[in-house]
């Protein structure tokens, strides 16, 4: 495992963004895992950026993105599809017929699941997976007490979740309380995975992925034994490193 401390966010995303762009260079058809959440979104402007200055093309690269609202449909503007659009997609070349995100309106949850696993497989798989990380140590929703080895499927949300995500709804508005994500044995099946975290929030959960033992009780901890992977993270999200 490598950890990168950085200064602030914006050399995070930086980071980040400089990885994917060298990656999807060096091999264009690339398949990307993709996150949500806040600790992208920089980054995401960054890929816009070299996209518009023609520094960089999505034409043949494949995205699948960990995790959906099970209840929400892709015109939701809380569901993970719609970020999506909004925040990388519209405003790229790829085509989205080859951006994945589960499905979250549906009746059949567990098809979907066994889909999406399917899909993945068949396009060989993910070469760089981006993942945020939650306070509690989950990556995707794959939350605390998770199997080390799960595939996708639906996951009931903590309420420590529950309420760290409650800044994205208005107050009356219905927020899921369960997701489809991919598993945590799905997650580590991608070839190099690039991990960022920002703010003193996230320092407990970094502290127990790095240094913590290896635990269902912080998900992220399972990426110690990835063989290619990097947590790229700010001072603040450093604070409690030895
Ligand atoms: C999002 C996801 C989550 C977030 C995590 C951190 O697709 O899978 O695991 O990465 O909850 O969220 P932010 O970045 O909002 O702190």
């Amino acid at each position: 495992m490598r950890v990168v401390i950085l200064e602030n966010a914006k050399a995070v995303a930086n980071f980040g963004a400089d990885k994917i762009a060298s990656l999807i260079k060096t091999k264009p058809q690339c398949t990307l895992g993709l996150a949500t959440g806040s600790t992208p979104i920089k980054l995401y402007q960054q890929l816009i950026e070299q996209y518009k200055s023609q520094q960089l093309s999505f034409s043949d690269v494949s995205t699948f993105n960990l995790d959906e609202y099970l209840g929400l449909d892709g015109l939701h503007p809380q569901s993970y599809r719609y970020f999506m659009n909004e925040n990388l997609f519209d405003h790229i070349d790829i085509d989205k017929r080859n951006t994945y995100v589960p499905i979250g309106n549906t009746s059949h949850p567990d098809q979907a699941c066994f889909e999406f696993e399917q899909t993945l497989k068949s396009k060989g798989g993910v070469d760089l997976q981006l993942l945020g990380i939650g306070r509690n140590g989950h990556i995707g929703f794959n939350e605390p007490s998770s199997s080390l080895t799960s595939r996708t499927r639906v996951k009931t949300l903590t309420e420590d979740t529950i309420n760290a995500n409650k800044r994205f709804f208005k107050k009356e508005e219905f927020q899921p309380h369960l997701a489809i994500t991919m598993g945590i044995g799905t997650i580590s099946e991608a070839r190099e995975v690039l991990l960022l975290a920002t703010g003193y929030d996230k320092a407990d959960a970094i502290q127990n992925a790095v240094e913590g033992p290896l635990a269902a009780r912080c998900p992220a901890s399972i990426l110690q034994l990835h063989p290619n992977v990097t947590f790229v993270i700010d001072e603040k999200a450093a604070q409690k490193l030895q």
